[in-house]
């Protein structure tokens, strides 16, 4: 499995967090986010990730901001991408099986790194389980156009 993570100048310290846990579980990723000397523009670091995600260069996303909704919706306007924002486990794993989410957001200012991780991880082992929920996410994928 391939991840890109992705955030702006408020979420810096779960970034870092979700990367050490790619780094234990043997995941390849790429950091496009923001080196974060100043305040930057959430979109401008949602929006490539997501689309490199829906062009098929990556298996999944993970975005961080302050509240991560910022960050959801601008990747949720990308033809492909399921964006969950979630912060807690429960809402992890249920994105996964019953909406195939192909990214998730977090926010720094929401929740702490150790819950962050414990999402991310849950996320990152959490398969898909088909059947009827195919059938909803294709209504999805319908409505858009693809
Ligand atoms: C930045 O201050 C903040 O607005 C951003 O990180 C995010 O929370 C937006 O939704």
């Amino acid at each position: 499995m391939k991840v890109i993570i992705s955030g702006d100048h408020a979420g810096m310290t779960i970034r870092n967090e979700v990367k050490s846990l790619l780094e234990e579980m043997g995941i390849e990723y790429e950091d496009t986010g923001c080196s974060c000397e100043t305040s930057v523009d959430y979109p401008d670091y949602a929006l490539p990730a997501a689309q490199r995600v829906a062009d098929g260069e990556f298996d999944r996303g993970i975005l961080i901001c302050g509240t991560g909704i910022g960050m959801s919706i601008a990747a949720n306007k990308v033809k492909g991408i399921r964006c969950a924002l979630t912060h807690d486990v429960y809402s992890a794993k249920l994105t996964r099986m019953h909406n195939d989410s192909n990214m998730i957001a977090m926010g720094e200012r929401v929740i702490g790194p150790g819950l962050a991780r414990e999402i991310a991880k849950v996320w990152l082992e959490t398969d898909f389980d088909g059947g009827r929920h195919a059938n909803r996410i294709g209504k999805i994928a319908e409505y858009e156009g693809q």
